[in-house]
């Protein structure tokens, strides 16, 4: 089925989100969609799945105009859109998740588990996606729950099929598995609308590349013959550096120092397992490893979100191991964490008081029991500008912020402490190209005046792009250490997939 949006415009209160929107997506064919944060890309998949009514525009399938009332009618005409954040119930089984809502009964009105199961293996087999129908969503890696994201949908009927940034969480061997799925939904004859700030992803996968900036498509691109650089420079109206520009570092005194730290989970499984690292001021040290092999734990653990059974956390020489995270705060340690949406921010608060979230109490922004509002309006605005948070209304809740927004908000009140260590985990997932650059350039200038930076990225590139030494974490323990400018990404590749040093 083709998939045609003419003229679809959508307004939010003060902010022209989509504006004149045409796109056409074709049965066979990937259409990535590309654009930088809060460019109107989810917002426009939100109107094509039915979740809001556009102001104006139309949406046509095969030709013929749709009018979608609500998610409901949107599904039953073919579309299926599987958000970056997956709406599955994590207690259920995968048969019971992709069935919710279209139960198949029996003739008594009871559900027929059976024939669910039956469908969900029938849908795996035609489309190569191995599930086990019987698994409990909570114990599969992200890949797997996409996947079954990806039945759901199918099994209800989609020809027209939107991914929002899929590819942002998964590994570098789920991303391959990923790719050809999709490979198999084109030969099915789906139309597929990717989004990706990852240039080289749209590159690699798609027929056709639209650009969206400030709501409005501002160009095309083929794929064929189009590079990142030109990809960014089209998405941000201005060229982008892609490599970070930094001198060799010189490493101070030692700031966060970890000997043998071992954490174990509820079963007794160590997350992990005698960790010992260092992190000097004026350099940059970067943990990689595929998800999941300790590196959020080893934050927690540093941040006193998760307690260390043995061993120890020194700060700045000092005894830290077990702080609680407000005092860890105060002592000094910002933290920029992984998962932006529970532990970043208040979506109910304004971005003048999510910017001050954890400092409130400071001197600078309280006169004895009362807050200096003066100078908290200051101070955020100051922040949006520099971090480039859109819209720059510091008066706007968090959850108005597109996802990269609120996570360059996050990033900015963070980085605005000026203390000794700097811990951040993704940094910049859900970031677009022209950020990254901002962000990269802001962490190097902390190092460069002597604070110690810890990152933790999926990311190999953002890995060697930032770091001046690399650690590589695998199964919650460290298994190698090298200085990036003697090392290659093919060698902590391998360390990744589990070689030993
Ligand atoms: N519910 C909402 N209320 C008010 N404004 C909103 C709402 N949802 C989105 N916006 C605004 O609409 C614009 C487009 O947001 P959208 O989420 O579509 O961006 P995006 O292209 O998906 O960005 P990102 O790459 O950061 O995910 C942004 O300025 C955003 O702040
Ligand atoms: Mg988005």
């Amino acid at each position: 089925m083709d998939l045609e949006l003419r003229g679809i415009r959508k307004e939010f209160p003060g902010v022209l989100a989509n504006d004149d929107v045409s796109l056409v997506a074709r049965s066979g064919k990937v259409l990535a969609l590309i654009g930088e944060n809060g460019a109107g890309k989810s917002t426009l998949m939100n109107v094509l799945s039915g979740l809001y009514r556009p102001d104006a525009g139309e949406i046509l399938l095969d030709g013929v105009p749709q009018n979608f009332h609500d998610p409901g009618a949107a599904i039953a005409a073919g579309i299926g859109m599987v958000h970056q954040h997956f709406m599955l119930v994590q207690i259920f089984s995968v048969a019971d998740n992709v069935v919710l809502g279209v139960e198949p009964t029996t003739v008594g009105g009871v559900m027929d588990r059976k024939r669910a199961r039956a469908e969900v293996r029938e849908i795996s087999q035609r489309y190569g996606l191995a599930v086990d129908p019987d698994a409990i969503i909570e114990e599969l890696p992200v890949g797997i729950q996409q996947r079954v994201e990806i039945i759901k949908i199918l099994l209800r009927g989609a020809k027209v099929i939107v991914f929002d940034e899929p590819t942002a969480v998964l590994t570098p061997q789920e991303v391959e598995e990923f790719f050809g799925i999709v490979a198999e939904l084109k030969s099915n004859g789906a139309a597929i609308i990717f989004i990706t700030h990852k240039l080289k992803e749209a590159l690699a996968i798609a027929d056709d590349i639209t650009v969206l900036r400030s709501g409005k498509v501002v160009g095309h691109a083929d794929p064929a013959t189009a590079t990142p650089e030109e990809l960014a420079s089209l998405m941000v109206g201005r060229d982008i550096d892609l490599s970070v520009d930094k001198a060799p570092a010189k490493p101070g005194a030692t700031v966060l120092e970890l000997s043998e730290v071992t954490v174990t989970d509820d079963y007794g499984r160590k997350l992990l397992d005698s960790v010992s690292m260092t992190v000097a001021g004026g350099e940059i040290v970067g943990i990689a490893g595929i998800q999941g092999n300790g590196q959020t734990e080893l934050v927690q653990a540093i941040t006193g979100l998760l307690p260390v059974e043995t061993g120890k956390v020194l700060f700045q020489g000092r005894d830290v191991t077990k702080l609680n995270p407000r005092k860890l705060h105060q002592a000094g340690i910002a933290h920029v964490p992984e998962d932006r949406n529970h532990m970043g921010m208040v979506g109910s608060f304004s971005l003048s008081e999510n910017l001050i979230l954890d400092s409130y109490y400071s001197d600078q922004f309280s006169k004895g029991l009362q807050l200096n509002r003066g100078a908290i309006q200051e101070s955020a605005l100051a922040l949006v500008q520099a971090y480039d948070v859109r819209p720059p209304n510091i008066d706007n809740t968090g959850d108005a912020l597109s996802g990269g927004n609120a996570q360059k908000m996050i990033v900015a009140r963070e980085f605005s402490r000026d203390v000794p260590l700097v811990i951040c985990a993704q940094p910049t997932r859900g970031i677009d190209v022209g950020s990254i650059e901002y962000i990269h350039e802001q962490i190097v200038l902390k190092r460069d005046e002597g604070k110690a930076i810890l990152i933790v990225s999926t990311e190999l590139d953002e890995i060697f792009s930032l770091a001046d030494r690399i650690l590589v974490m695998f199964d919650g323990e460290i298994v190698a250490e090298r200085l990036t400018s003697e090392t290659t990404p093919t060698e902590i590749g391998l360390f990744m997939a589990g070689n030993r040093s």
